[in-house]
């Protein structure tokens, strides 16, 4: 049997339209789709939005909609946008559906049965935009320590989550299970921050109607981040038998730094307290400036994923934004970073290697590769580099290092062009006694590309599919099992190759200023 591999998205609010952070999350949770299916793995990868709260509810009424009306208009942006961007999600689960509605009360009733809820009374800080409840000593100058705008006081009549109950049994989640929070400098934030002693959570509302009303009160609405968090289960059915494919506790929730605490504290904290496995992983990425600066409405400077992929090609915007910046790390987007990239890394060092090999056997050999002696000292290091590199790309992926992958698979990239610098195959063309060596050169490029174009697949589907037909690849190179491959004689004696255009164009840079 396969085994199962969940992975997920948060779910993105329906108030925004998608922007570079939420397709930077979203193409990093499909790269690591896309990997793990061709390491043997049945992927469940899902992504969704985001649809109930104050938030929604403000912006439809300025909007002039209902908040349904809003969020179906919105979800059908984020829809297309990751049909476009080639995102390989299993589901896509949309808070205001019933299926998860219905798992949000069921999911309620059993915390409730354990003790866990209360009726109280609350006053405090809220910040709307962020939909966070903050303290008194939270508030940065009165105003919201993270995104810096007015906070509001609220009191109201509210159900709330006994948390302080779960101080211990968190910490002693994070002790037994090390790697759960990601990476590591977010582990300590984290453990510091439970150490201080948890506070009950208010989980309902009474000021807005935009949501799911809590089973026998239902003046209360839930707040949002109950309701959001449950997506994670109900997308699976998890209440009406549909875990049987063993896809929870989930191999890893991916997010951004800024929803750390609620993935790793809240909601660890009421699958604790429903009777429900946690998560094996939760990875915090950090976040994207634009050209230095804040992406923000206000600076009119949010970058928009499909004039992205318009631009520069899906590929190409894919690629940029995994190899730029370490995994959990902040970055800049810049025009000036993302041509730097293609015209590097993609078009000089990828991309002509591959025009070149393929080129060379045309010129050579009428596009044939050939039977070949045995591999001498320089083919066999290049095979040896070829192993260890789909080795090294394993760990990784596994450890989310998109950065890292592909960092080593531009090294066997590297390789193979000095490999062809110095075996010269303009020089052995020149003597026909030199054949058979320059058969071997050829074959050993043809084999080294093969493994490139698997293992660039999950980051660079259309160039790797391309470069997959070329090499003669039978079928979709996405449906490969990487462990089938060994490097040695993967394209084999016979095998044609096809010539094809630039797999990525330059771009011209003075074209951009
Ligand atoms: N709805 C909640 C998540 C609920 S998950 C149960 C939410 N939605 S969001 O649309 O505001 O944000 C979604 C994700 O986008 C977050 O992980 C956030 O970190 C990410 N980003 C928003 N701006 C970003 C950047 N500038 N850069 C990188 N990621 C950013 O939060």
């Amino acid at each position: 049997m396969k085994k199962p591999f969940y992975l997920t998205t948060p779910i993105y609010y329906v108030n925004d339209v998608p922007h570079i952070g939420h397709a930077y999350t979203t193409i990093a949770c499909d790269a690591l789709a896309r990997y793990k299916r061709m390491k043997g793995c049945s992927v469940f990868f899902l992504t969704g939005t985001d649809e109930h709260g104050l938030k929604v509810e403000k912006a439809a009424g300025e909007a002039g909609e209902q908040p349904i009306e809003l969020a179906d208009r919105v979800v059908q942006r984020f829809r297309s946008l990751w049909e476009k961007l080639l995102v390989t999600n299993t589901d896509f689960i949309r808070t205001t559906e019933t299926r998860h509605k219905e798992a949000v009360r069921e999911f309620f009733r059993r915390v409730e049965a354990n003790g866990d809820v209360y009726l109280g009374s609350y006053e405090d800080w809220y910040c709307v935009p962020c939909e966070s409840f903050l303290t008194e000593t939270q508030l940065s100058g009165g105003a919201c320590p993270d995104c810096g705008r007015p906070v509001e006081k609220l009191k109201e009549e509210s159900y709330f989550f006994r948390l302080s109950r779960y101080t211990e049994p968190l910490l002693q989640y994070y002790a037994d299970n090390p790697d759960f929070i990601q990476p590591p400098s977010r582990r300590n934030e984290i453990v510091s921050f439970v150490k201080e002693g948890l506070r009950d959570l208010s989980i309902s509302r009474t000021t807005f109607s935009w949501g799911i009303p809590i089973p026998g009160n239902e003046r209360h609405i839930f707040y949002v981040w109950f309701d959001a968090l449950l997506n994670y289960v109900s997308a699976l059915g998890y209440f009406s038998g549909g875990n049987e494919a063993g896809f929870w506790p989930a191999d890893v929730h991916v997010i951004g730094k800024d929803i750390l605490r609620f993935h790793t504290v809240y909601w660890p904290a009421f699958l604790l307290s429903a009777g429900l496995p946690l998560p094996k992983k939760v990875f915090a990425h950090g976040w994207w400036t634009i050209e230095g600066k804040k992406m923000s409405k206000s600076l009119g400077n949010v970058v928009d994923p499909g004039s992205l992929a318009d631009e520069y090609g899906i590929d190409q915007m894919r690629y940029f934004l995994l190899r730029e910046v370490p995994f959990g790390l902040d970055g800049d987007y810049s025009r000036q970073a993302i041509v730097g990239r293609i015209n590097s890394d993609l078009a000089n060092d990828f991309g002509n290697l591959a025009s070149r090999t393929i080129s060379m056997v045309h010129k050579y050999f009428d596009g044939e590769i050939r039977q070949v002696p045995a591999a001498g000292p320089a083919e066999l290091r290049l095979q040896e580099k070829a192993r260890a590199v789909i080795a090294e790309v394993d760990r990784h992926m596994n450890g989310l290092a998109f950065n890292k992958a592909l960092v080593a698979l531009w090294e066997l990239v590297s390789m193979v062009n000095k490999y062809i610098d110095e075996s010269a195959p303009w020089v052995l063309a020149k003597d026909p006694a030199q054949s058979g060596h320059l058969a071997a050169v050829m074959a050993a490029c043809a084999d080294a590309l093969k493994i490139a174009a698997l293992l660039a697949a999950p980051f660079m589907p259309l160039a790797a599919q391309k470069l997959w037909e070329a090499l003669g690849g039978a079928g979709t190179v996405a449906d490969q099992q990487i462990d089938e491959f060994d490097v040695a004689g993967c394209v084999p004696p016979g095998t044609r190759l096809q010539k094809i255009s630039a797999l990525f164009p330059r771009i011209q840079a003075d074209a951009q200023a």
